[in-house]
C-alpha cells in the first residue's frame, strides 16, 4: 500500500520575524517529519533580503500578490491592524491555489495574523494549527485577557495593577500589550479577534521550550490554568531560529569582527524594522562611544513617530541609505578603532554566532531573543513595541539572563549599563546562565533523548497522518 505523505500548507505574514520562522518550521517538518511542505507567503520585491532568503530555501514557497489596501487602512493606522487586513485580502488569493492543487493540505498552519485564513479549513478538509511566532507567555497573556470583565481589564489598564496570570508571573503595567491601552479602538479589536482564534484550531505551536519558559508552558497544558482557556494542545516546538551560514556569508561585518577579541563586541540591532527618535538615536551613540566598549551597530534613520513605523517598509534591509549623517559628527571617525556601524541590515543570525561577540543590545523581537539565547549572548533589553516589554521582563526578572535599559534614557545612563553587561560581573554572571539556557536549547531541538520540540512535533505529525488515513477510509468507504 503506498502511504502519502502529510501535506502542510503554511502561511506567513508579512515581516522578516515572522517569515524566518514559519521557515525553518517548515524545514523541520519537511526534513524530520516527513511532510511535504508549501509555504505561502506575500510578495515583494525580488531585490529584497526577504526574496533572497526564500529562494535560498529549498522549500516549494508560493507568493501570493500583496492586495492593495489603500483603501481599506489610514495610514496612520497601527501595523498590527495593516498586516490583519492584508491577510484578511488574501484569503481569496489562498484559496485559489490550494483549490488548484492536486494534493489537498492535510493542515493549514497560520501565524498570528493569519488566522482569517482558518474559515477554509472545512472547504478543504484541513486540520488546522496556529503558530504562535513568540512565546508562551505572550500565548497565555493573549487568550486569558479578553475573557476577563471590563472592570478587571480595566485595574490594570486604568489603575495600573498588574495582570495576574493564572500560574505565571503577573504582567507589569509598564509591559502591557499596546492594543490592550486602547480597548476602543481598531488595533484592540483586530489584535483580540485573531488572539481568540487560536482555541479553535486543531492545536497551538509556540516558538519556545521548557527551560525558557517553565512557568507559562505548565500553565498552558494544565487545564486547571491557561488550558482552560487555550483548550487545545499547545505544542513548544523551539527555538526555531534562522541557520548560521557563515561559511556562505560575505559581509564587511564579519571580516571585522575577525579582527576582534573573542566576546568582546556589543552587537546593536532593533529588529526588522524598529526605529529610535533623533534624541535618544544621538544619547546612544554617545553612551555607546563614552562606554569604551566595541560594538556593531545596524542604525536605521530615527523616526520621531511610532518605533515600528518602518515595521512594513524597512523589512528586509530595502533601504539604501549608507550614510549615516545622522549620528553626532564625528562619531564614526571617534570610534573606528573599536566600533562599526552598519546602515539598515546585517546578517544577524551569523554576527550573533561570532566568537568576538559579547553581548547584544536588542528591542527583544521574539526571534531576536532566541538568536541571543541559541548562541550563549547576554543582552540589554530595549523594548520598542508589541509584546516586546513582556519579553524583556522574561529575559530579566525570570531568567536573568539581560538587562533592562528602561532606566537607560540618557548618554551617562546607556554608558553605565553597556559597561554593565559587557565589563562587569553582573555580565559575567549573565553570560554564565544564557550559555545554560543555549545548551538546553539544543536539547530541545534534538531527535536523541526526547527533546521537546522534537517530540511536540512527533505528536502533530501522528494527528496527522491519523487524519489522513481517516480521511482516505471516508473516501473509499464514498
Ligand atoms: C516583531 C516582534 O517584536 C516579534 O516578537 C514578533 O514575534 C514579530 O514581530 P521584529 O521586529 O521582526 O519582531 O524582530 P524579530 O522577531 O527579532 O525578528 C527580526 C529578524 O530579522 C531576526 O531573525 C533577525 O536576525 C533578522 N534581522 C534583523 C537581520 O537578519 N538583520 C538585521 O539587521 C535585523
Amino acid at each position: 500500500m503506498q502511504i502519502t505523505k502529510p501535506h502542510a500548507a503554511l502561511l506567513s505574514s508579512p515581516g522578516m520575524g515572522h517569515i524566518i520562522p514559519v521557515i525553518e518550521l517548515a524545514k523541520r517538518l519537511s526534513a524530520n517529519h516527513g511532510f511535504r511542505v508549501t509555504v505561502f507567503v506575500l510578495e515583494t520585491d525580488g531585490t529584497s533580503a526577504q526574496s533572497k532568503f526564500l529562494n535560498s530555501t529549498g522549500l516549494d514557497v508560493v507568493n501570493l500578490p500583496s492586495p492593495d489596501i489603500s483603501e481599506l487602512v489610514d495610514p496612520a493606522d497601527h501595523v498590527v491592524t495593516k498586516i490583519g487586513v492584508i491577510m484578511r485580502e488574501t484569503v481569496p488569493a489562498l484559496r485559489s491555489k490550494i483549490a488548484a492543487m492536486t494534493q489537498k493540505p492535510t493542515a493549514l498552519i497560520v501565524d498570528l495574523f493569519g488566522t482569517d485564513a482558518l474559515r477554509l479549513a472545512s472547504e478543504f478538509k484541513m486540520l488546522t494549527y496556529a503558530f504562535i511566532t513568540s512565546n508562551a507567555r505572550f500565548l497565555g497573556v493573549t487568550i486569558y485577557y479578553p475573557t476577563l470583565e471590563k472592570d478587571v481589564k480595566e485595574e490594570h489598564t486604568v489603575q495600573r495593577k498588574p495582570l495576574e496570570i493564572p500560574g505565571c508571573e503577573p504582567v507589569r503595567f509598564e509591559d502591557t500589550l499596546d492594543a490592550y491601552l486602547v480597548p476602543d479602538e481598531p488595533l484592540y479589536r483586530d489584535f483580540v479577534r485573531h488572539c481568540l482564534a487560536y482555541p479553535k484550531t486543531d492545536g497551538i505551536l509556540v516558538n519556545t521550550w521548557d527551560e525558557m519558559e517553565p512557568k507559562s508552558l505548565k500553565s498552558l497544558q494544565d487545564p486547571k490554568l491557561l488550558g482552560r482557556f487555550a483548550r487545545v494542545p499547545v505544542y513548544p516546538i523551539g527555538p526555531l531560529c534562522r541557520p548560521v551560514e557563515s561559511s556562505k556569508t560575505v559581509h564587511p561585518v564579519l571580516d571585522w569582527l575577525n579582527q576582534q577579541p573573542d566576546e568582546s563586541v556589543l552587537y546593536i540591532s532593533f529588529g526588522s524594522g524598529g526605529s529610535l527618535t533623533a534624541k535618544l538615536l544621538t544619547e546612544l551613540a554617545w553612551g555607546l562611544e563614552q562606554s569604551q566598549q566595541r560594538f556593531v551597530w545596524v542604525v536605521r534613520p530615527p523616526i520621531d513617530g511610532s518605533s515600528c513605523s518602518a515595521y512594513l517598509s524597512a523589512n528586509g534591509g530595502g533601504t539604501k541609505d549608507s550614510t549615516p549623517e545622522y549620528l553626532p559628527e564625528g562619531f564614526v571617525t571617534r570610534t573606528s578603532d573599536r566600533g562599526l556601524v552598519v546602515p539598515s541590515w546585517a546578517p544577524q543570525a551569523e554576527v550573533l554566532a561570532h566568537r568576538a561577540v559579547g553581548g547584544f543590545l536588542t528591542h527583544c523581537g521574539w526571534n531576536s531573543t532566541l538568536e541571543g539565547v541559541v548562541n550563549g549572548v547576554p543582552m540589554i533589553a530595549w523594548p520598542l513595541f508589541a509584546e516586546q516589554n513582556m519579553n524583556a521582563a522574561l529575559l530579566s526578572d525570570e531568567l536573568g539572563i539581560a538587562v533592562r535599559a528602561e532606566e537607560a534614557n540618557t548618554r551617562s545612563e546607556i554608558e553605565a549599563i553597556v559597561r554593565k553587561v559587557m565589563a562587569e560581573e553582573e555580565g559575567e554572571e549573565m553570560r554564565r546562565k544564557v550559555k545554560k539556557l543555549r545548551d538546553n536549547a539544543e536539547m530541545s531541538l534534538s531527535s536523541e533523548g526526547g527533546g521537546s520540540a522534537h517530540e511536540s512535533l512527533c505528536r502533530v505529525t501522528e494527528e496527522c497522518q491519523r487524519f489522513l488515513g481517516r480521511d482516505r477510509d471516508l473516501a473509499r468507504g464514498a
